[in-house]
């Protein structure tokens, strides 16, 4: 039977990261997957989520399944972290959530109770996407429309664009956000156009979704989350899918959760044993680990200080990044790359054609996506000048 089945290709984003894995040129530069890499070019370990782990490890009594809800300090502490202690509808238990394996777990647990609420639902997701979201939330049934958002030209939102065709979502349809820090462009909403658009989600009854990976690596851990607050204090019904891979650490931990926000605590109840029920056909139970480290840095205090205090300084060294590579390139190459300061997080579109993208894998082992998404914080002191000096070749 499994004979008929062929070979697929490789993940567009995974499987270059293994090519440049494999790549035997000291001189390198891997912008693949956005993977926080601090100045030696290493994922590091949060010092507060190590000393976390020291504390589990002294404490752990069992390895015995966790609940389908996950860790109980896992959810209070991101429904407080991602709504805010003031959140009128957290003080009502007007939120529920359920811990998920990674962020990915979140949407399709997200994607699940859509699709039992709504068989088929229609769901918006922005032009361009992070190129999972149409098979992870397609794989459950569920259909999708697009709506513009990235002008190549001008390397912003074009929001007028943008209304334009969510002017046409409806109720029981499902707009999928990015919280903040794009992925794959970096070009984030300001805080007007949040207003604006929670006005069209009021007008128009859509059901907002916001994919949120990378609070806290933008503008910092408030500032991330200023839209989605402000969404989520004036429209009843918003789920969020967060993940703490990127903001933790915890990448390889799968440590993710699914919030729903609904019009009454009985709601929340209800919506909450559907993802419990979804998640026991799909996964079980999730992975206790990342969880329960999470849990504990965001339920003690000292902990969850020095945590931001690391969070923070990943967010300033990103932005001087940033900075630099504005700079550089601009001089270099001519031409104007004052948008990658504009931009949020791990992510910058450089604007290069696929060719040019497929020319520096080839002849100068600088990897990025072929859409020349680069993860920003890939680049550091030891290969800013070889990779600035690349993409002036490919470019000139
Ligand atoms: C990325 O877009 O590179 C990250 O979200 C990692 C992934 O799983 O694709």
């Amino acid at each position: 039977m499994l004979e008929q089945l062929s070979e697929l290709p490789d993940d567009p984003i995974l499987g270059l990261a293994a090519e440049c894995r494999s790549d035997p040129n000291p001189e390198k530069v891997d912008l693949t997957v956005g993977i926080y890499m601090d100045e030696s070019g290493h994922c590091p370990i949060f010092k507060s989520i190590a000393r976390a782990q020291e504390k589990l490890i002294d404490e752990e009594l069992t390895k015995a399944y966790i609940p389908a809800v996950g860790d109980e300090a896992f959810n209070i502490g991101m429904r407080e972290l991602i709504f805010g202690s003031d959140s009128s509808a957290l003080n009502d238990g007007r939120i529920s959530s359920i811990q998920t394996p990674g962020g990915c777990g979140a949407l399709r647990i997200g994607a699940e109770v859509i699709q039992s609420a709504a068989p088929g639902a229609k769901v918006w997701v922005s032009d361009p996407t992070w190129p999972v979201h149409i098979p992870l939330l397609g794989s459950v049934g569920l259909n999708f429309e697009t709506y513009r958002y990235y002008d190549p030209e001008t390397h912003g939102v074009d929001f007028s664009m943008m209304l334009d065709d969510l002017s046409n979502a409806q109720k029981g349809d499902v707009v999928l956000l990015h919280g903040c820090c794009h992925n794959p462009c970096g070009a984030d909403l300001t805080m007007d156009q949040w207003k604006q658009l929670t006005q069209l989600s009021q007008q128009q009854g859509f059901t907002p979704m916001i994919d949120l990976a990378y609070q806290g690596l933008g503008a910092g851990l408030e500032d991330d989350v200023a839209g989605l607050r402000f969404l989520a204090d004036n429209v009843e019904e918003v789920i969020v899918a967060a993940s703490c891979s990127k903001n933790m650490g915890l990448y390889r931990e799968r440590t993710g959760i699914i919030l729903f926000q609904s019009e009454s605590s009985s709601s929340a109840r209800a919506i909450a044993s559907q993802a419990k029920v979804a998640a026991r056909r799909v996964y079980s139970m999730p992975p206790a680990h990342g969880g329960i480290l999470a849990g504990l840095v965001l339920s003690d205090s000292k902990l969850k200080e020095d945590w931001i205090a690391e969070l923070d300084a990943m967010c300033i060294r990103i932005n001087s990044l940033r900075d630099q590579l504005s700079t550089h390139l601009t001089a270099a190459c001519g031409r104007d790359f004052d948008f990658i300061r504009r931009e949020n997080g791990m992510f910058s579109f450089l604007g290069l054609t696929s060719e040019q993208a497929k020319s520096l894998r080839s002849e100068h082992s600088v990897y990025m996506l072929d859409s020349s998404r680069i993860n920003v914080a890939g680049i550091n002191a030891n290969n800013i000048d070889y990779f600035v000096k690349s993409i002036a070749r490919v470019t000139n």
